[in-house]
């Protein structure tokens, strides 16, 4: 192989870039160039591209966000728009394409090579998961969730100093799409008194019901600060506003107090969340999956994900662990998107789990 394309695409999460750093260095080592594909598949379908040097990866570790830009693109979500992509990559001479993204981004990349659409078609894709949502299939860890809880911690902790300080209740919205476990996470490692997330079977009323329970069980003590931390996942079925109303009504209606001292505070993470500094993990997840993916690329590899261990057993027709790193493995495409979905539409046992254990420790979250 002579000529590899890497590109990022759909929301960046950082520690894209440590991946970027170490696929480049490695093919470089390898004599292969490097081709930085801009604004991901986007970027792509213009034609903007360009030799990546070692010197354009020089500690971009140290970055958020991702240096050759990401973008969503509609258009390659058409078999036209990957017709146009496969001529392009054929004629900028791209013989394998490293693909750093998220669920979408995945998809595309096993679409760009289905033998169906495009017989013959002699390009050779691997992905390397990367979302702070953590929606990824059969991957333990996807680059940029480490980075986005150690953020979503440190803003809770700053919040539940004035929460203290006021006896307040808070609601504290973060990212990850149609996933709780940025909040799941994030709520243990904060000490937070509930967390509301998509997955749960719970309809409006037993959200409302979860909240009133933590502020009872918060103003029952006379030893503390009233404070009460919540952790609201994005995807949660009811809307944040809405539960701050909600809660409130529920308030006037039976803790039978002046509504000045139970009103509900509400922040929206939204963005912060995705951006800063990578931590070490994330630097470091994303060098390793970055480096087995490109060998496994050289070695003849194709329509596979470089992986992080995963909780459960990885299905042994479609997975095998990297030679090149033990904690990594090379899964196939279509058995990542497959449990990907899994996890959306909640027959994944890996979300089972998670909601199962989430609603046995619900009466111990507020101490
Ligand atoms: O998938 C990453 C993510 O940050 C989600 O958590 C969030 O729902 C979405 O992207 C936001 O997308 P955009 O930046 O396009 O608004």
């Amino acid at each position: 192989m002579r000529r590899v394309g890497i590109l990022t695409s759909g929301g960046d999460a950082p520690g894209m870039n440590a991946a970027i750093r170490a696929a480049t260095a490695f093919l470089l080592s390898q004599r292969v160039e490097v081709i930085g594909i801009q604004h991901g598949y986007k970027g792509l379908l213009a034609g903007r591209m360009a030799p990546l040097t070692a010197g354009d990866v020089d500690q971009i570790q140290r970055e958020g966000g991702t240096v050759l830009g990401s973008a969503r693109c509609a258009e390659f979500v058409t078999i036209e728009g990957r017709n146009k992509a496969r001529e392009i990559l054929g004629a900028a001479g791209i013989e394998g394409l490293l693909v750093i993204g998220g669920n979408g981004s995945l998809t595309g990349a096993h679409k760009l090579i289905d033998p169906r659409e495009a017989p013959g078609f002699g390009l050779r894709v691997i992905g390397v998961p990367a979302s702070i949502d953590n929606d990824v299939g059969l991957t333990g860890m996807s680059i940029g969730v480490d980075t986005a809880m150690n953020t979503i911690v440190e803003a809770c902790d700053k919040i539940a100093d004035t929460a203290s300080a006021h006896d307040r209740t808070f609601i504290v919205e973060v990212m990850g799409r149609d996933c709780g476990y940025l909040a799941m996470t994030a709520a243990v490692a904060a000490g937070a008194d509930a967390v509301l997330f998509p997955e749960s079977s719970k309809d409006e009323a037993a959200i409302v019901e979860t909240v009133a329970k933590a502020v009872a069980k918060a103003r029952s003590r006379s030893d503390r600060p009233k404070r009460v931390l919540v952790i609201k996942a994005e995807g949660t079925k009811v809307s944040t506003e809405r539960l701050k109303e909600m809660v409130e009504a529920r308030f006037r209606d039976s803790f039978g107090e002046k509504l000045d001292t139970l009103e509900v505070r509400l922040t929206v993470l939204g963005h912060v969340v995705r951006g800063g500094r990578p931590s070490a993990f994330d630097r470091i997840l994303g060098s390793r999956l970055a480096y087995v993916a490109v060998r496994a690329l050289l070695a003849g590899e194709n329509d596979k994900m470089a992986a992080w261990l995963t909780p459960f057993p990885m299905p042994p027709a479609s997975a095998s662990r990297s030679a090149a790193d033990p904690y990594c493995w090379l899964v196939d495409l279509a058995a990542v998107l497959a449990e990907t979905e899994a996890m959306h539409n909640g027959t994944s046992d890996l979300v089972r789990w998670r909601s199962d254990l989430f609603a046995s420790v619900e009466d111990v979250l507020p101490t």
